[in-house]
């Protein structure tokens, strides 16, 4: 039998405790989630503390679902690749604290994994990532754009400067009493209204590949507000519709303008907002038009799971990066810190 690498991937930066088991950097053997989004719905949003402790509750009984479905004890684990961050810090020192035990009960080397880099190596699982390309990351925590010229090589050239897409999308929800997590409602009912409201369309510098949502987010909270002091009806569909747009269009753009700029044939998409329908197909056309070829994760490798962090775990063990048993979560860390090779 061929010589295999079996990586234990966990994840828990934010209200998903996931677990899994990855083969050779690309063979899913478990992908056990456990969402907590049902105990968050009724504050609106996640609660950092409550996070916390779902994982603590949560995280051994993944752990041994993960292992059992994909068939394989911790002795056969080669080693343990799970998120350092950015993310909830009480949240992230759950994962890595059960990652830590295992590390040193089991005598296996712990890898760090940046969760953005575990994002984009979600595309991986499903279609080899080829290089160079361009990586549109969309979340609930992120918008980036991040180029690679090769494996664990990541240079940001774009990023938000205030609300994440996701996030931006949620409190939009929350403004027409939808409740968390608003991004798939509002792309649902945006499929059903008209862009009436004419939002802004945030496209900062020429050339720039930064991204703003607070100003949308204003303009539609703003509308509201004037639409419920005259009286006038709100249509809810109109507003998904009409924001939606303003959001598919500026991505879709600074996208492909990234991709051709740095003369990129590959746009990958990643994080909770790649499962958007509208940003989809827009992005599938756009990409056509121009011959970039377009990768997107199925819905369930959009979201956080541990599978993309087992995924980009393969590859930093392969380069030789270790962390030991100090490791700390860390909410502010670079993606381009982890770039192995030049
Ligand atoms: O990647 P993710 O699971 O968590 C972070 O790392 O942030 O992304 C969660 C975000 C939430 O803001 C959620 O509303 C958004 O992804 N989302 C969507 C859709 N599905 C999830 N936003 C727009 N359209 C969707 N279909
Ligand atoms: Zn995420």
């Amino acid at each position: 039998m061929t010589q295999q690498t079996l990586i234990l991937g966990m994840e828990t930066s934010c209200d998903e405790t996931s677990v899994s088991v990855i083969r050779n950097g690309q063979e899913i053997l478990s992908n056990t989630v456990l969402s907590q989004i049902d105990s968050h719905k009724r504050f609106g949003g996640v609660v950092p503390e409550v996070a916390s402790r779902h994982h603590v509750e949560g995280v051994t009984a993944t752990i041994e679902e993960a292992l059992d479905s994909a068939n394989v004890t911790m002795h056969e684990i080669d080693a343990i690749a799970v998120t350092q961050g950015p993310g909830l810090i009480g949240a992230l020192l759950i994962g890595i604290n059960a990652a830590k035990a295992l590390a040193f009960a089991y005598d296996k080397p712990i890898i760090p994994v940046h969760h953005i880099a575990g994002h984009i190596y979600a595309n991986h699982l499903e279609q080899p990532l080829t290089f160079p390309l361009m990586a549109l990351i969309v979340s609930g925590g992120h918008t980036e754009l991040v180029y690679m010229k090769d494996h664990l090589n990541f240079e940001v050239i774009g990023e938000t400067r205030d609300d994440a897409v996701g996030e931006a999308y949620d409190k939009v929800a929350r403004t027409i009493n939808l409740p968390y997590p608003g991004g798939p409602q509002i792309d649902q009912l945006a499929t059903q209204g008209q862009d009436v409201y004419d939002f802004p369309r945030v496209w900062l510098e020429k050339d720039s590949y930064d991204f703003s949502f607070s100003g949308l987010k204003s303009a539609v909270i703003n509308k509201l507000h004037n639409l419920r002091q005259k009286n006038e009806e709100i249509v809810e569909e109109n507003v998904a519709t009409s924001f939606q747009n303003s959001v598919v269009e500026v991505l879709s753009y600074k996208a492909i303008h990234a991709c051709k700029s740095y003369d990129v044939k590959r746009l990958i998409v990643a994080g909770g907002v790649a499962s958007n329908k509208g940003l989809r197909t827009s992005l599938k056309e756009a990409c056509d038009n121009e011959g970039i070829t377009l990768t997107i994760p199925s819905p369930s490798l959009c979201t956080d799971n541990a599978a993309m962090i087992g995924a980009a775990g393969h590859y930093l063990y392969q380069a030789g990066l270790r962390g030991d048993l100090a490791l700390n979560g860390e909410n502010n860390i670079d993606i381009e810190d982890f770039t192995m090779s030049k």
